[in-house]
């Protein structure tokens, strides 16, 4: 007798409506992996495949219906029958709004230009906060060829944290420390 081989249960769809078109998702998949079945294109800064989402840049929440407040698409999971918006005016103004904060506290003008993309798309206009951005006031840290800090530049996406962390280092070097315009 063949030896039995477990497969695993097969993954169940789930139906979701995003911007008035319907689409099936396998079970467990997130709104931005639905979305991106879809080819909207979503803003993310923190979200990366290989690491657990630590939903800190906000620039990736949709509209979701019966939901009072907006949801990270990076980390929420699709339930059957969700009503999902990604260009509603709300989600376009919040989107906006993270873009102008983080620019106007932090250079972005050499950021990846993805990022520039988005802030034209939304509209982001950083400096009705202020006409200096760039208020991390701090020499650029060079450690080694390897590695360089220049926090002027830091858009915030917390990468380098977690990847020190429990999913892969587990050093803990990095953290972070004075968010904000202050
Ligand atoms: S990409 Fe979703 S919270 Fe940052």
């Amino acid at each position: 007798m063949a030896d039995a081989v477990f497969v695993g249960m097969p993954k169940r769809l789930v139906a979701v409506s995003i911007d008035g078109r319907d689409v099936e998702v396998t079970e467990g998949s997130t709104i931005l992996e639905a979305c991106r079945r879809m080819s909207i294109d979503t803003p993310t800064l923190c979200q990366l495949d290989t690491l657990a989402p630590v939903n800190v840049c906000r620039v990736c929440v949709v509209e979701l219906e019966g939901s009072r407040v907006l949801v990270p698409a990076c980390s929420r999971k699709v339930e059957a029958g969700m009503k999902i918006r990604t260009d509603s005016e709300r989600v376009n103004h919040s989107r906006r709004l993270v873009l102008e904060l983080l620019a106007s506290s932090v250079d972005m003008s050499l950021c990846a230009p993805q990022v520039q993309a988005w802030m034209t798309r939304y509209g982001a206009t950083p400096s009705r906060f202020g006409t200096g951005a760039a208020t991390v006031a701090q020499p650029v840290k060079v450690d080694n060829e390897l590695y360089v800090r220049d926090y002027s530049r830091c858009i915030l996406c917390y990468k380098c944290v977690e990847a020190c962390g429990v999913e892969a280092q587990n050093t803990f070097a990095i953290g972070v420390a004075g968010r904000g315009a202050r």
